[in-house]
């Protein structure tokens, strides 16, 4: 049985199963028997708070919990964050019981496709030029930007559903744009004034600028990375910050999410270990968006996480890595069943989410695909949740996988046509 139990509660002759507050792509700790109390130090010198232990297979303890109980605790944990919306702007509110039509839907789709390939072009040109020793333009960023907020301000759901849902291409262009998409957003769901959302958003584009610089990139290679390779990885910061330095239009926002997208809350972040109180707001911000990007996309070393799952992981994180307060509100941007969500309704139907009602996250817009009681597929049939909001049978049980049902989301989603 794999149960999580604190650092302070190792004891010589448990086997580590994996550590809970674990960088992807960090991996010097040693996975396995813990064999003497110097491996234990090491473990705690690291700043780790928390460790899953295999009790079948080494020593055991009374403490902690099990990983049922530690998912069905962070699951409640995701749910309660319903509660009322932290305040945003007026502007991206919606009213009616339906937010926009299927077609309005569409239509927002198509264009939040045409927004993100033009920015991932930007980002191509520019690393470019940056590898040739040219200039970064930073008009072109700020105006990619300004698209955004445009989308984003008309169709709160559209890039970010696009966003999560474009796995097709792993690229550092794709990333770029990702960051950049969801810190924009996070930042109007934050109110914040409209300069200050290019600026920040600008820094989600040019967050890993400096990787232009590394042609091999260790991070690409599948399997641990080692010291070297880490301290080669982590200088991505500082060149980024050297390509940016002295940019005419460059702001301070963007270069604070450039510096400090790797920090974390307890000190143990690159490429300057600043302690929570000297991490700004926008650091934080930029260090939840690109760890929810790096797992939620397929990568050499991992898997993709769904929305789900990466939210699940990072709540576990967030005491030791993130302002939690920010992080709640990341939840709340990015909603708690984002589209291409399958979800399992009280009366066994299986819908798709195809999209939210910002007026109540728990009740999303649905395309109802199968039915669990007949075990057969439905005749496709799109509801909106919030009209049932009081009918039991309608409420969302649980999340399901799609790909146990047999089902593909980007086939049932506009964007599938649309990605490209
Ligand atoms: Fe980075
Ligand atoms: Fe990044």
């Amino acid at each position: 049985m794999v149960k999580k139990i604190s650092t302070q509660q190792l004891v010589v002759g448990m086997k580590v199963h994996s550590f809970v507050d674990y960088q992807v792509g960090n991996n010097d700790l040693k996975i396995g028997t813990l064999e003497s109390d110097n491996e234990i130090q090491t473990i705690l010198k690291c700043g780790i708070k928390e460790v899953l232990i295999d009790t079948s297979d080494g020593v055991s303890t009374e403490a902690g919990q099990t990983q049922q109980e530690v998912e069905r605790l962070l699951h409640e944990q995701l749910m309660e964050l319903e509660g009322p919306a932290a305040p945003s702007p007026p502007d991206i509110v919606h009213d009616g019981p339906e937010d926009y039509t299927a077609q309005e839907w569409q239509n927002a789709i198509h264009s939040a496709a045409r927004i993100g390939n033009d920015a991932q072009k930007i980002m191509r040109q520019m690393m470019d030029d940056v590898r040739l020793g040219k200039k970064v333009d930073n008009r072109l960023v700020q105006r990619s930007v300004g698209r955004m907020i445009g989308s984003i301000r008309r169709h709160p759901d559209a890039l970010i559903s696009l966003a999560l849902l474009r796995d097709s291409d792993d690229t550092i262009y794709q990333h770029s744009v990702n960051v950049a998409i969801y810190l924009t957003a996070f930042c109007q769901s934050l109110g914040m004034d409209e300069q200050t959302i290019v600026d920040v958003g600008s820094g989600g584009l040019l967050h890993d600028i400096g990787r232009a610089k590394q042609l091999n990139d260790p991070s690409k290679k599948p399997g641990p990375l080692s010291s070297s390779e880490r301290a080669i990885v982590e200088q991505h910061v500082t060149i980024g910050l050297e390509i940016l330095d002295g940019l005419p239009g460059i702001n301070r926002n963007t270069l604070t999410v450039v510096a400090q997208h790797h920090e974390q809350k307890n000190g143990q972040g690159y490429p300057n270990k600043l302690p929570n109180a000297r991490i700004h707001k926008f650091g934080h911000m930029a260090a939840i968006v690109d760890t929810y990007d790096a797992i939620t996309t397929h990568r050499i070393y991992h898997k993709r996480m769904d929305s789900h799952n990466a939210l699940k992981k990072m709540l576990e994180w967030s005491p030791a890595q993130y302002d939690e307060a920010l992080f709640e509100q990341f939840i709340r941007t990015i909603g708690i069943y984002p589209v291409g969500s399958l979800v399992r309704l009280k009366n066994q139907l299986l819908g798709l989410v195809v999209r939210n009602n910002r007026s109540s996250l728990l009740h999303p817009v649905v395309k109802i695909l199968y039915d669990i009681n007949k075990k057969s597929p439905v005749r496709p049939q799109t509801i909106n949740l919030i009209r049932f909001r009081h009918t039991v049978e309608y409420q969302i049980d649980d999340f399901e996988q799609p790909k146990r049902w047999g089902i593909t989301p980007m086939a049932h989603l506009p964007m599938g046509a649309s990605a490209g």
